[in-house]
């Protein structure tokens, strides 16, 4: 928890909400003067020049060895080590539409911080209007994962980003458009400088693909979700948790569940792919999910199993965005082993999806268990305004009726 940061990140929304209001002149609405910021973002600590991440997890031992479920056990390894210069570039580029090949859609279009760093629909939509083949899932803490996508085809979050920019159906720009587009706008190239000063010392340097792919992973990065009510269970605050709650907890790490198998504390994920038969979009063809990138045919419907983290904020749930709440994303799993694989095709089910027979009360529990991991303590700040002069709304369809007429987002 940071109520500091969130406090001066409101004074400062304030005040451009007036000053914007103030010169409302279209030419005036591109920012002129921007200086990345020069501290950390909540959670991390400046450590010879390099944000570092700070955790209480950091106290306890690794996972390894320590049984599925128990409270104060380490977190998997993580990434970081960026500048706070790095880290805010990539802030605005996240949010810029300028970054797609028409200037419509931005990573935020699917991956909104009002929504858990997914988009509440359950199949995202990008530049032509056409739905793409699987749910958004949530940014939160990706600095834990090993791999990316539903279907874990992707090993860095650079490779990963390289899948939005330039699918047609996302944001639709190339290489050669994306360094041209930013090299063309003289605030990107101050920025970068910013953030890469000694590679802008000659004249005439010119912004470079990995430098956009660098810092777009390093605002990433600093999504961090840890401290919410569960983890100040976890950390020993008894009361943090009431008794429904803990009854939730308790059924979520039973052996007749299972679910903490797969979806291990502290991340709440042991970031394997694990074929569970989950139903696919109505009218869409079977997913072969994970076996089509590993070449392995017994993951033949296989997806890696998310992360539970902010999980309240990311209706609708699964790679199909098919369940519309927790209820029933939850009931899935009492529906019976394979009850929802099509006719024709034979999975290679998870051993540990079996029939667990849960009561609709212990499925209540598991819901009320699963609102205790909510915390966007250190949800950033949408930036105002972007050097692009594009304002940073989401595109409109992920926003219906949500974006105030002025483009800046009063949501704090
Ligand atoms: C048109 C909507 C859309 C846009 C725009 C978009 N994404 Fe995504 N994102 C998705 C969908 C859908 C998936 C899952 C696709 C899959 O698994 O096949 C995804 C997956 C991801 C993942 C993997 C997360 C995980 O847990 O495996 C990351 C990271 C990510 N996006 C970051 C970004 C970044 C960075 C941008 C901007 C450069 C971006 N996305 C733009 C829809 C979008
Ligand atoms: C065998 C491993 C495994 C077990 C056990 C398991 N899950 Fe999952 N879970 C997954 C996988 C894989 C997915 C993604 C499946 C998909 O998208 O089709 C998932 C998805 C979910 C989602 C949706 C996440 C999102 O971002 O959309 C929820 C909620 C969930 N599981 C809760 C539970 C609960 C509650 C239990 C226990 C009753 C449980 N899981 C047991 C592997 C597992």
């Amino acid at each position: 928890m940071n109520p500091l940061y969130r406090h001066s990140g409101n004074t400062l929304h304030a005040l451009l909400l007036v000053l914007g209001l103030a010169l409302s002149m279209p030419s005036l609405s591109r920012a002129t003067d921007i200086v990345l910021n020069e501290n950390c973002p909540p959670g991390f600590e400046l450590d010879a020049g390099q944000c570092r991440l700070r955790t209480l997890y950091q106290m306890y031992a690794s996972l390894e060895d320590a049984g599925v479920g128990g409270l104060k056990t380490g977190l998997p390894p993580h990434r970081d080590g960026f500048t706070p210069q790095q880290i805010d570039l990539g802030r605005y580029l996240f949010f810029d539409p300028v970054l797609s090949v028409d200037g419509t859609v931005s990573c935020a279009s699917c991956h909104d911080p009002d929504r858990g760093f997914a988009d509440g629909r359950g199949r995202s939509v990008g530049v032509g209007g056409e739905p793409v083949r699987r749910s958004a899932p949530s940014l939160w803490n990706v600095a834990f994962l090993q791999r990316f996508f539903w279907d874990a085809r992707a090993g860095s979050l650079e490779e990963q980003m390289q899948g939005p920019l330039y699918d047609e159906h996302e944001m639709a720009t190339s290489p050669e458009q994306l360094v041209r587009t930013l090299n063309g706008i003289p605030l990107y190239r101050e920025l970068f400088r910013q953030a890469w000063p000694q590679d802008f010392q000659a004249d005439g340097a010119q912004i470079q693909l990995n430098q956009v792919y660098a810092a777009i992973a390093a605002f990433q990065l600093s999504l961090i979700s840890l401290n919410s009510r569960y983890d100040q269970y976890a950390h020993g605050y008894a009361d943090a948790l009431t008794e429904p709650e803990k009854e939730g907890m308790n059924i979520f790490r039973s052996f007749v569940a299972r679910c903490a198998e797969c979806h291990t504390p502290p991340l709440f994920t042991n970031q394997q792919v694990a074929v569970i038969g989950t139903p696919d979009p109505e009218g869409m063809p079977f997913d072969p999910g994970a076996a089509v990138p590993l070449n392995e045919p017994t993951l033949r419907g296989g997806f890696k199993v998310p992360s539970l983290r902010n999980i309240a904020l990311t209706a609708p749930y699964m790679h199909s965005g098919r369940f519309a709440t927790l209820r029933e994303a939850a009931a899935f799993y009492t529906g019976g082993r394979g009850h929802a694989v099509p006719p024709g095709e034979d999975l290679k089910i998870h051993w540990h999806i079996w029939e667990p027979k849960l009561s609709d009360e212990e499925l209540d529990r598991l819901v009320d268990f699963l609102q205790t991991l909510t915390d966007e303590s250190f949800k950033p700040v949408e930036p105002p305004e972007l050097p692009s002069g594009i304002q940073p709304v989401h595109n409109a369809i992920a926003r219906e009726g949500t974006t105030p007429d002025n483009g800046v987002s009063n949501h704090e």
